[in-house]
């Protein structure tokens, strides 16, 4: 293809919401968050092997397939990118096309994971938490059914970011902790956020790490302020919630 028949594609294909470069073409060069994911990207690229050789990886909610299309680069074996969306799974196999890179991309709600009949080694779920009416369940679903040895999460936060840390319980007549703006809040938002109406639950920092933590993960690391690098957790209390989870 021609840079120009690169750039007819790339306009016929839009509006993008991830900026990639695609043989000198940008497929959102104005973006509102600047040259994105790319910028944010390299703010904890670090925390993932660079070379993924012979590892399988699964991205839920790819989009444009930003964050797939890295992982193959890194030498990954399979990487399969799932996207309720098919306008947006569409720019994911013009941008592997361009860039001559084999991911399987698939139409698929996040709450369907358990139907990929597979664990991936490393799992992305990156910036969809926050567009589910149902976060725990998809969290749960993807604990039981896809994860392998790790998850790389990002949510938008908003609230409070500290950490401290609470009671394991309280007596009734405790209320004062609610009033605490570190203690674990999911913000509901009824009509939308940001212009956007796909936005449903918006955590502060504590509720991500709680909300985490309670379908089965362990936080290994936090290599930037929204992002999470978890493995499944050797405690198996998470458990309990599979009779809600099916
Ligand atoms: C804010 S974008 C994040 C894209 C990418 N993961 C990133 O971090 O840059 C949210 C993506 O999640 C997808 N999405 C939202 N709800 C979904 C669902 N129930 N199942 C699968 N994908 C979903 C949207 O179509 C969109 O591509």
């Amino acid at each position: 293809m021609t840079r120009e028949q690169i750039a007819a594609r790339v306009r016929a294909l839009g509006p993008w919401f991830h900026n990639q470069n695609l043989a000198g073409v940008e497929t959102a060069p104005d973006h509102y968050l600047g040259d994105y994911p790319r910028e944010k990207w390299r703010r904890f690229e670090h925390a993932v092997p660079a070379d993924l050789t012979g590892q399988s990886v699964l991205d839920v909610g790819c989009n444009g397939g930003f964050y797939a299309l890295e992982m193959k680069a890194r030498g990954a074996a399979r990487v399969v990118g799932i996207d309720h969306d098919e306008h947006y799974l569409a720019q994911a196999r013009f941008a592997a096309e361009v860039r001559g890179l084999d991911i399987e991309l698939r139409r698929m709600s996040v709450y369907d994971v358990g139907t990929l009949g597979e664990r991936f080694d490393l799992v992305i779920f990156m910036g969809v938490l926050y567009h589910l009416r149902h976060p725990l369940l998809a969290l749960d679903r993807i604990r039981r059914h896809v994860v392998g040895r790790a998850m790389l999460f990002q949510s938008m936060i908003r609230g409070s970011t500290g950490a401290t840390s609470f009671d394991l319980d309280y007596p009734f007549a405790e209320t004062d902790v609610f009033a605490s703006p570190d203690f674990p809040k999911l913000h509901f938002i009824e009509h939308a956020y940001a212009g956007d109406d796909t936005n449903w639950w918006i955590p502060n920092r504590a509720c991500v790490e709680a909300m985490l933590r309670s379908s089965g993960f362990e936080i290994v690391d936090r290599p930037e302020a929204e992002v999470f690098l978890c493995r499944p957790s050797a405690d198996g209390a998470w458990n309990l919630c599979e009779e809600d989870c099916p």
